[in-house]
Order: C-alpha cells, then sequence, then structure tokens
C-alpha cells in the first residue's frame, strides 16, 4: 500500500464505485447526477473563483493549459529545479524553454528570485507547492506577475488544500493543476483536475478534453461557435464517485497529518536535536524536513530521482544553461542535498522519504520511529 488518500480507501469508495456499477452509467456526460460534475463543483467550492475539470492526470492538465494560454513558442517559463519531471517535459513538449528559479534554504521562492530572472523571453512562472507546504510569497510573486505582464500557474499536485495566508494555494495565478494519483493527498489510483480562473481558458481547455466540447450542466454541448479540434480524455464515473468519497475525508486527512507533523517535529528537534524546517499555518506538510547533520547515512532530497532536475538526463543542457552566472541555481541543488525528510504521514523511498509515520499510523508509533531514527541519525 501507499499514498496518503490511497491509503485510507474502504467502504465509502466501495459504496460510492458499487452505485456507480449499478447504475451502469459509467460515461460521465449525463448531466448533473454525474459523480464527475458533482466533485468538480465540490472542488470549485473548496477554491472560489475557479473553474475545476477532472482529467486523466496533472501532467494532461499542465500540458493542456500551456496550450491553451497565450504562449508564444520559444518563450521561457521560469519554474524551481526541484518537483517533478512532467512539468519540465510539459514546458518543452508545448514548445517552451524552461529556466530555473532558486530556493531558499526553507526551500521557499523569494519575489526577489522571480522578478531578477525575468526578462523580454519570460512567458510565464510556475510556482510549486510541495510537499503540503505552500510557497509563501506567492501573494507577491503573483503581484510581480501581473506587473510585468507574466501568466502566473500553480502546482498544487502536492499540496491539495493547502492555504498561504487564508488564501487556497492555486487560486493566485491564471490556471493550477492537481494530481490524484496513487501517491497523493487524495487519490482515485490515477487521475488530476485543473483550477482555471479565466472563463474563455476555461472553455479552450474542455474543448482540448471533449473533442472541442463544452460543458453545460454535467452535459456535453456541442457549440458551434467554439468547436474546435480536441481529444478523448474525459474521466469516467468511478474515478468521479471515488474521488467524491475521497474529498469526504479531506478534513480528517488534514487534521491527521497536521498532527503527526507536530509531534513528530517536536521529537526530532528535542530528542535527536535536528534542526527542523517550519510550516507554516495553512500547510498540510505529510513530511518533517531538517537539516540532515554531517556523518548521518539517512538520504537527502537531492537523491529524490526525478523530483529534481539535476537527475533527469535531458535536462542537463537547461540546467548548465540556467545556472550560467547564477550561483543561486547550483546553491539550491547544495541546499537540497543537506536537506532530509521524515513521513508525517507519507514515506516514499523514491522520494527520499524512507522512514516515518503513514496516515494510518498512529501517535504511539511516534517512540518506535525515534528509537530507529537514533540509530541512524
Ligand atoms: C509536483 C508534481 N507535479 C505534477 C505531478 C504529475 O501528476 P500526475 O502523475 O497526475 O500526472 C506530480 C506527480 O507525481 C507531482 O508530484
Amino acid at each position: 500500500m501507499m499514498g496518503i488518500g490511497n491509503d485510507l480507501i474502504g467502504g465509502l469508495e466501495q459504496l460510492m464505485a458499487k452505485r456507480v456499477l449499478t447504475s451502469r452509467h459509467l460515461f460521465r456526460m449525463v448531466g448533473e447526477s454525474s459523480h464527475c460534475w458533482k466533485a468538480e463543483k465540490e472542488i470549485e467550492q473548496m477554491y472560489p473563483g475557479m473553474h475545476c475539470l477532472l482529467l486523466p492526470s496533472a501532467t494532461i492538465g499542465l500540458s493542456l493549459i500551456l496550450e491553451s494560454l497565450d504562449l508564444k513558442s520559444g518563450q521561457e517559463v521560469l519554474i524551481s529545479p526541484f518537483g517533478w519531471l512532467s512539468n519540465w517535459s510539459s514546458i518543452l513538449r508545448a514548445g517552451l524553454v524552461p529556466r530555473f528559479l532558486p530556493l531558499d534554504d526553507d526551500l521557499q521562492l523569494h519575489k526577489k528570485a522571480v522578478a531578477d530572472r525575468i526578462n523580454h523571453l519570460t512567458g510565464g512562472v510556475i510556482v510549486v507547492h510541495l510537499m503540503g507546504r505552500g510557497q509563501q510569497a506567492i501573494a507577491e510573486i503573483s503581484e510581480i506577475c501581473r506587473k510585468r505582464g507574466v501568466i502566473l500557474i500553480e502546482d498544487i499536485a502536492q499540496s491539495f488544500g493547502v492555504t498561504v495566508r487564508g488564501q487556497r494555494a492555486g487560486t493566485f495565478g491564471e490556471a493550477a493543476w492537481c494530481s490524484l494519483n496513487h501517491n497523493k493527498m487524495i487519490s482515485t489510483g490515477d487521475a488530476g483536475f485543473i483550477l482555471v480562473n479565466d472563463a474563455h481558458v476555461f472553455s479552450l481547455v474542455s474543448g482540448l478534453h471533449d473533442q472541442g466540447c463544452l460543458i453545460h450542466r454535467g452535459k456535453r454541448w456541442r457549440s458551434g461557435k467554439t468547436l474546435r479540434p480536441g481529444l478523448s480524455l474525459r474521466v469516467n464515473e468511478l474515478t468521479g464517485a471515488v474521488l467524491r468519497a475521497q474529498l469526504a475525508r479531506y478534513h480528517y486527512i488534514r487534521n491527521r497529518i497536521q498532527l503527526l507533523h507536530t509531534s513528530l517535529s517536536k521529537v526530532c528537534e528535542n530528542q535527536l536535536n535536528l534542526e527542523v524546517l517550519h510550516s507554516y499555518n495553512g500547510d498540510i506538510p505529510f513530511t518533517v524536513l531538517f537539516k540532515r547533520p554531517k556523518k548521518c547515512s539517512y538520504p537527502v532530497l537531492v537523491d529524490s530521482g526525478w523530483h529534481v532536475a539535476v537527475n533527469v538526463p535531458w535536462l542537463a543542457e537547461v540546467y548548465t544553461e540556467s545556472a550560467k552566472g547564477d550561483p543561486a541555481i547550483a546553491k539550491t541543488i547544495e541546499i537540497l542535498a543537506g536537506t532530509s525528510a521524515i513521513g508525517s504521514g507519507f514515506i516514499d523511498p523514491y522520494y527520499a522519504i524512507e522512514m516515518g509515520l503513514n496516515i494510518t499510523d498512529s501517535h504511539d508509533e511516534v517512540d518506535e520511529l525515534i528509537e530507529r531514527l537514533k540509530t541512524i541519525i
């Protein structure tokens, strides 16, 4: 078993899936009774001002967003070198050029770091909210992007429900994408959704996802005016139904992760003398991040495979180009090489979160975990 929402799959998901199978309505475009449509409306309530659309993955979501926004081939997109390779590949596949942004010791992106790197070639900025931690400067970054005429889009694949100073991450820019794959906060095994604030851009993305058609009250709407070539990327009702069950678990997941994080951070500081990175109000931090002490065999974030740009062979050239004359980019990789993560709700050795607590673990397991950690840290 793995993942956060995935580990909690149980009676509710079974009930919802059974309802769909019993009804034999697996196709989503049935109207307002559709589970996909209802899930989209539930998500829109959490993300005021945004239009939501379910898709087969977050990667597809970003690709359709890049195709629908006003970006020109060859323009640059600023993004941090810590995230997931699908973002960098979607940028390249869209004919755009990724350029890297530095992160600080706290893995935060500063507004000045963005402002200093916007130039005449910049078309967009991507802010990635990782590990259930919101990027705290997102409001200021959004202001800079607006003033400089650059598109801001947000990756909330790992940060469903996170808020920054009371506003949801994912509502600061023109659009956002979230993943529902097996590792995420809430999960349907695979799939994702996008959030878009502009109704016209949303209609373009909707059209691309269903042969040019729009959705009206949960039904496919063939509108002559907007019809243009599109694909078939609809998700089916089983995904929508399981998603509604997972959405019902959201508050439990948030509370549980925050509790695990608070107690685990305390013991990491007090019993292991670790220098722990803060969590901020509104975070749902599923790892406790800490500065790795010298002489310790626990993995560091730079060991997390395709989460770090320098580990992706086809990004080598892009990385070298970004790092040229920009020591802050090399410094970011150094910071990732000196920072580690213990799970506070999620364990994944590939993500260098080798040990920790799962969402289903109880507080009693903290002591046993600390004893194990004492032997290696
Ligand atoms: C930060 C981040 N962005 C994007 C994605 C892509 O999500 P998906 O697998 O739904 O395409 C992931 C998935 O792991 C991710 O972690």
